[in-house]
């Protein structure tokens, strides 16, 4: 067959047509490469590549290398089992803390369920959790100060079997996005769950300043918030329920 490449004795044989007379023949690789580069540069040689030159003798510094390549992690011994204790009970939440250790601002406990539009629970989803300070600052919005490994008022974390989840943060500020705009308190959401679409949404809170100015909030997404106290003083806590699509398809 015209222009089909054929394997030979260990050497690329390749039949193209003759480009003057119309007829087959047969020529090597290299041929093929010079006859398509001479035709019009379709294809161009690859060029040739002088090695890198080692730096000579490296002297004390090779002792740098006398590691490489790293050595397998050392074997090690199983944790001891210990006694369960008569206070064990099974299902509790996965809970999250939001917010670094003692952050400043008033303590906020937001729970909820992630569930899916027949109403069944949705055990396993992921949520991520990422919101302001109580200053309105998130941990990168200064590019002159980026926040490397530090993750601070983020958080990620599982739905239990029926579909609930539960985090302790702190209630972030209101920040201003230009002259005369601001961003009311709001808590941002990625939630995702086996075969259901990924959700991005935003939770907010009745009753705050910005609410009827803000161009982004949307009415099913404010949730009240009640008075609560712990042993370490008082809190706010709120329930905003969360419900995926199916996935499509
Ligand atoms: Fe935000």
């Amino acid at each position: 067959m015209e222009g089909m490449t054929h394997v030979a004795a260990g050497r690329a044989a390749v039949t193209v047509p003759d480009q003057h007379s119309g007829a087959a023949m047969t020529s090597t690789r290299r041929d093929l490469i010079n006859r398509l580069a001479a035709a019009g540069g379709i294809l161009a040689a690859a060029p040739v590549l002088t090695a890198t030159e080692p730096s000579g003798d490296l002297a004390p510094y090779a002792r740098f290398f006398a590691d490489d390549p790293p050595k397998p992690p050392p074997a090690l011994v199983p944790t001891e089992a210990n006694t369960a204790g008569p206070y064990f009970r099974p299902g509790a939440l996965f809970r999250a803390k939001v917010c670094p250790p003692r952050a400043a601002g008033t303590v906020l406990l937001i729970s909820g369920r992630i569930l899916s539009t027949d109403g069944s629970a949705l055990g396993g989803a992921m949520l991520e959790i990422w919101h302001a300070d109580d200053k309105g600052r998130y941990d990168n919005d200064d590019p002159d100060k980026p926040p490397g490994a530090v993750m601070i008022n983020r958080a990620r974390l599982v739905a239990d079997e029926r579909g609930r989840y539960e985090y302790e943060t702190i209630l972030p500020a209101a920040y201003r996005t230009g002259p005369k705009s601001w961003r009311p308190r709001h808590i941002h959401y990625r939630v995702r769950a086996a075969r259901h679409g990924e959700l991005i949404t935003q939770l907010y809170f009745k009753g705050e300043e910005h609410n009827d100015t803000d161009t982004i909030i949307r009415p099913a997404l404010i949730i009240a918030l009640s008075n609560a106290t712990g042993d370490a003083g008082a809190y706010k806590q709120g329930v905003f329920d969360v419900v995926l699509a199916k996935a499509q398809g």
